[in-house]
């Protein structure tokens, strides 16, 4: 597998809600890919942050009686700090309001402009406020928008458009040439099926008398660009575009992680955005579903909402990142259910990797003062399994496959735990087997070992902790993935310390 350096981006938040499930779950995929590509020898950048002009956000600062800057200050320091309790390891948290993304946008602005991709003309079209976007109307649904299900306002007025129709059937060509282009493939499908009518072009701004709150178009002072035509340069900013050496480096291989709610703008929109300014395409959009609480969309008023640090003071943060990650089918939709969390915390968590590490690391203790002995023999099953899980883990992680590779990571788990009880240690122990009683133990401890490696991109708190009680440095990921999952690298005399359990199991009764 090539070694390129990576680019992974999560959406930019609207700053008009707190950060919840949704905004968390994606931005764990990204952290978790961010760490495994590092891991394996990759140069990766990492990019997340928040949107912060448009009607919404200023209506919403409104409605809190605050200056608009006050306010989107507030709530972006809500997710930056949330960001770092988490402990994402983002390259950069952006803003839209951050003084080189303005600069930018306008630089954009001014060349497709001068390319004559952008005219000055009127259109009426019926518009979602919560999308900051026109629904066409083979979109619409009663009247309503798809996502939001609230009435669509009528606009009229004079704007300036971006030619999005002059790319369209270049845009055809593309994706059919490069299917990888946008997946999962039902998501790939859609975006076929909006492009096999004709595009519209896209209204890209509004005059500042009704919305000030924008970035100030170079080239008509009465009018400013937002959210999409705004938003989704982001991307481009973060790496120094045009012609800073990030933008060189990254560019060409630079991921985009979403939902499926933002897919048009991202599948659509961006790609001829990128074709008119003359940047080439992002190599690929990729899609997953939507989090549901107890089967019902989130939303405020029915204050379903999921928030992490409530998850991190209740249950630890990597449990509930583990739970994410297990959980969703990649595309596909899911509901969190709290007892769920709970069931897995105590079965995934709790029994099946928590007391292999209790049991392994205490039987060390007991029978061998807690030193490794480094005595080979007994490597043959867990050695193939972790082998197997080597191979396949970076295949899983080119496909976005996190559920499926938490699975086959869980194979060496599941293969130790039987391990341990076949060669049963105590009656080695007991007959005074004392040789081959250090080899089974050495091939648990190596497992334990491999583990450290292969979980912790998803879990990177707790595996820094079990290569404590290993006694083992953090990972190094300047070692290399190849050689850190190599089989026999404990060495023989090392101090290893049990300590308290990983996963505490949650006994107590949920409330209400
Ligand atoms: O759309 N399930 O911002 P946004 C899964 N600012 N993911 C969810 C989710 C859910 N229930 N709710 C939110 C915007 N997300 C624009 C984006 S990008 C240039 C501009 C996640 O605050 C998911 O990643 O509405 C989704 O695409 C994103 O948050 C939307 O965040
Ligand atoms: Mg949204």
């Amino acid at each position: 597998m090539k070694k390129e350096p990576f680019y992974i981006t999560t959406p930019i938040y609207y700053v008009n809600a707190e950060p919840h499930i949704g905004h968390t779950y994606t931005t764990v995929l990204a952290d978790t890919l961010a760490r495994f590509w590092r891991l394996y020898g990759c140069d990766v950048y990492f990019l997340t942050g928040t949107d912060e002009h448009g009607d919404k956000i200023m209506q919403a600062a409104k409605k809190e009686g605050v200056e608009t800057q006050a306010y989107v200050d507030r709530i972006a320091g809500i997710f930056k700090s949330t960001f770092e309790e988490l402990g994402f390891s983002n390259n950069r948290f952006i803003r839209t309001t951050d003084a080189d993304h303005v600069k930018v946008v306008q630089g954009i602005l001014q060349k497709v402009y001068d390319k004559g991709d952008i005219y000055f003309g009127s259109y009426g079209g019926y518009y979602c406020v919560g999308c900051e976007r026109f629904y066409t109307e083979k979109e619409i649904v009663d009247g309503k928008c798809p996502d939001h299900q609230t009435e669509l306002q009528y606009i009229s007025e004079k704007n300036y458009f971006f030619k999005m129709s002059s790319y369209q059937d270049w845009l055809i060509k593309h994706i059919e040439q490069n299917p990888s282009f946008v997946e999962p493939e039902a998501h790939r499908n859609k975006v076929a099926s909006f492009l096999s009518e004709p595009l519209g072009d896209l209204c890209i701004s509004r005059p500042k008398e009704r919305l000030p709150w924008g970035i100030p178009l170079p080239f008509d002072s009465n009018y400013v660009t937002y959210v999409w035509f705004d938003a989704l340069i982001n991307y481009l900013t973060a790496i120094g575009y045009p012609n800073g050496p990030n933008f060189r480096k990254y560019w060409d291989n630079c991921y985009h992680l979403i939902a499926k709610d933002i897919l048009i703008p991202h599948a659509i929109y961006w790609p001829t955005m990128l074709k008119a300014m003359g940047a080439g395409p992002y190599k690929g959009l990729r899609v997953h579903g939507w989090w549901q609480v107890d089967e019902t969309k989130i939303s405020k008023s029915l204050g379903n909402v999921v928030r992490p640090l409530d998850m991190k003071a209740k249950y630890g943060f990597e449990s509930f990142r583990y739970f994410l990650l297990r959980e969703m089918s990649f595309g596909l939709d899911s509901s969190f259910n709290e007892e769920l969390l709970v069931e897995r915390i105590n079965s995934d968590l709790a029994n099946d990797f928590g007391n292999l590490v209790s049991r392994v690391l205490g039987m060390t203790e007991q029978y061998q003062d807690g030193i490794v002995h480094k005595v080979e023999g007994e490597e043959g099953r867990l050695q193939a399994i972790s082998q197997d899980i080597s191979e396949e883990l970076p295949k899983l992680m080119e496909a976005f496959r996190f559920r499926k590779a938490i699975l086959k990571i869980w194979e060496l788990v599941t293969g130790s735990n039987a391990f341990v009880e076949e060669s049963a240690p105590w009656v080695l122990n007991k007959e005074g087997k004392t040789d081959q009683l250090a080899g089974v133990l050495y091939s648990l401890l190596e497992s334990l070992r491999l583990l450290s490696v292969f979980l912790t991109p998803f879990m990177p708190e707790t595996c820094a902790k079990l290569r404590t009680k290993l006694g083992l440095q953090a990972l190094d990921n300047a070692v290399g993935y190849n050689e850190l999952v190599k089989w026999g690298r404990l060495k023989d005399g090392v101090k290893i310390e049990k300590g308290a359990a990983l996963f505490p199991r949650i006994e107590a009764a949920l409330e209400d």
